[in-house]
């Protein structure tokens, strides 16, 4: 009876689902309303399903005499919105073509009865279904490196959690910790365009081959800079190697000139990395690392987050 056009997977999942229940799955955000008439106020379509139409059975009625009780039918499948018309007796219209099952698009205008009504998809996007948009696409480029070198495997994910820890000790606000946890996830993303020789090598690095390793923090910020939505986080991609006493990459900064969320990630990150096997060394040990941050504290590290870091580890213990 419907159109192809809807997988019968999702098709399923959305019809079996009533009116009245909890929220559907986060979406655009989208309305009907009446073809110019701004002060009549929008119809939302934030529902599974929104039968349109006059009286009990219309969960939207539209006060038109030549509408049927059950007129036509808007579905919402993710992102997307479908009208069908409920074999009316004046049949529905979108941009003045009788339709059985279409998909709606931005514009367009449904015509029911005597009613004309534009569809509209809202710029603003559900913010929820924007930030799980967003964190799959973050998990999915840290997975890129790790896919590239086995030895980071996981490397992203720990060093988040440890910057994560850091910035909510250090006194940063929820949504700063969150953007830092989202920095140390793709702290190292630029490593993609480093060659895997280079990258997986076990022995020492060849001067020219640490060149091309120094390049992965401007490398990263060039890669995430046309994602509006990392913004914020760049200036921490771009100088996780600074050392406080400037005697780092990319640019040498030095002290409170390297930004406060690059300094967390620092620590954490070296931190990692002691802790980790590595082919030519064990790990350290916990006593083993506080003492390495503790003797870097104010050379590579910033003075202040070292110290936290080290109060998290004594506390650990
Ligand atoms: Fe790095």
């Amino acid at each position: 009876m419907m159109d192809n056009d809807i997988p019968e997977s999702e098709m399923t999942m959305t019809l079996s689902r009533g009116m009245g229940e909890a929220p559907i799955e986060e979406k655009r955000r989208a309305i009907l309303q009446f073809k110019d008439d701004a002060r009549t106020p929008p119809y939302s379509l934030d529902a599974p399903q929104i039968v349109i139409g006059r009286g009990k059975e219309a969960d939207l009625t539209i006060n038109d005499h030549y509408l049927s009780g059950k007129h036509a039918r808007v579905l919402v499948v993710h992102n997307f919105y479908y009208i069908e018309d409920l074999d009316s007796r004046n049949g529905t219209t979108v941009n003045g073509k009788p339709i059985k099952f279409m998909r709606l698009a931005h514009q367009d205008v449904i015509r029911l009865g005597q009613t004309n009504l534009r569809f509209l998809q809202m710029d603003a996007i559900d913010g929820n279904y924007i930030k799980k948009l967003n964190l799959q696409a973050v998990q999915s480029l840290a997975l890129a490196v790790e896919a590239k070198d086995p030895y980071t495997k996981g490397h992203s994910e720990r060093v988040a959690e440890v910057s994560e820890h850091l910035a909510a000790m250090m006194g940063l606000s929820h949504a700063h910790v969150e953007r830092v946890r989202i920095a140390g996830i793709l702290h190292d993303i630029g490593k993609i365009g480093v060659p895997e020789a280079v990258l997986q090598k076990k022995t020492k690095l060849e001067p020219a081959e640490f060149e091309l390793i120094k390049k992965h923090p401007v490398e990263g910020q060039n890669i995430l800079r046309p994602l509006n939505f990392l913004t914020d986080i760049l200036p921490a991609v771009c100088h996780h190697h600074e050392r406080f006493d400037g005697q780092g990459y990319p640019a040498g900064l030095s002290g409170e000139a390297i930004p406060f969320w690059a300094r967390i990630i620092q620590v954490a990150d070296t931190y990692d990395a002691m802790t980790s096997n590595r082919p030519y060394r064990e790990a350290f040990s916990k006593a083993q690392a506080i003492a390495e941050i503790s003797r870097c504290s104010g050379s590579q590290f910033d003075p202040a987050v070292a110290r936290t870091m080290v109060e998290i580890l004594e506390n650990e213990k």
